[in-house]
C-alpha cells in the first residue's frame, strides 16, 4: 500500500527507496540487538572495557534505526520493526556466538560490522540518484558505523597494521583467529 511519497519523487521511486531502507532498518535493528547480546556475554580480562565500549554503540545504532524508520514513513511506506519480519527477510545469519572471551566476540563483531557497512554502501548506490536526501542519511550513518568498526578492529590489529581476522568468512572462524 503506497499512496503518497515525498514531493518530487514518483510513487514507484519512493517505493524503491523505502524498500532499500527497510533492509537497512532490519540490519540496524539486528545490529543493535547483537551489540547488546555481546555486551551481556563477553567474559575475560578485558571485560569492563569491551562491555562499556559497546553501550554508546548500541545507543547510536538504535538512533540510526529510528531515523531510517522515520524516513521510510516519510516516504509514505510502512516501516516494519517486528522481530519475526526481520528474521524472515534478513539475508544474513543470526549472530552465532554465546558466552566467549572479549577478543573472540570482537573478532566476530569485525565481520558483523563489515556486513552492515557493505549493505549501507550498496543502499547508497541504489538510492543516491533517486533520492539524495536518503543518500545523505545513509552516508552520515556509514561514517559513524565505520568509526565503530575501527574501534573493534583496533583490538584485532598488530603494530604492522594486520588484522588477526583477515580472510575469515564466518564469525566462528573470525573468533578463533582473533583469540
Ligand atoms: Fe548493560
Amino acid at each position: 500500500m503506497h499512496t503518497y511519497t515525498v514531493p518530487g519523487l514518483k510513487a514507484d521511486e519512493g517505493k524503491k527507496v523505502a524498500e532499500a531502507l527497510q533492509d537497512r532498518l532490519n540490519a540496524l535493528n539486528d545490529l543493535h540487538l547483537t551489540l547488546k547480546h555481546i555486551h551481556w556475554n563477553v567474559v575475560g580480562p578485558n571485560f569492563i572495557a569491551v562491555h562499556e565500549m559497546l553501550d554508546p554503540q548500541v545507543d547510536t545504532v538504535r538512533g540510526f534505526a529510528d531515523d531510517v524508520a522515520e524516513r521510510i514513513a516519510t516516504l509514505g511506506a510502512v516501516a516494519t520493526g517486528t522481530p519475526g519480519a526481520l528474521v524472515k527477510n534478513r539475508t544474513w545469519n543470526e549472530y552465532s556466538i554465546g558466552r566467549a572471551d572479549t577478543i573472540e566476540h570482537l573478532g566476530a563483531l569485525d565481520l558483523v560490522y563489515a556486513g552492515v557497512i557493505e549493505g549501507h554502501r550498496a543502499a547508497i548506490t541504489a538510492t543516491g540518484k533517486i533520492d539524495p536526501v536518503t543518500e545523505d542519511l545513509l552516508i552520515g550513518q556509514s561514517g559513524k558505523l565505520e568509526l565503530f568498526h575501527w574501534f573493534v578492529r583496533a583490538h584485532l590489529e598488530n603494530s604492522g597494521g594486520e588484522l588477526s581476522t583477515r580472510g575469515a568468512k564466518t564469525e566462528k572462524t573470525a573468533a578463533k583467529k582473533a583469540s
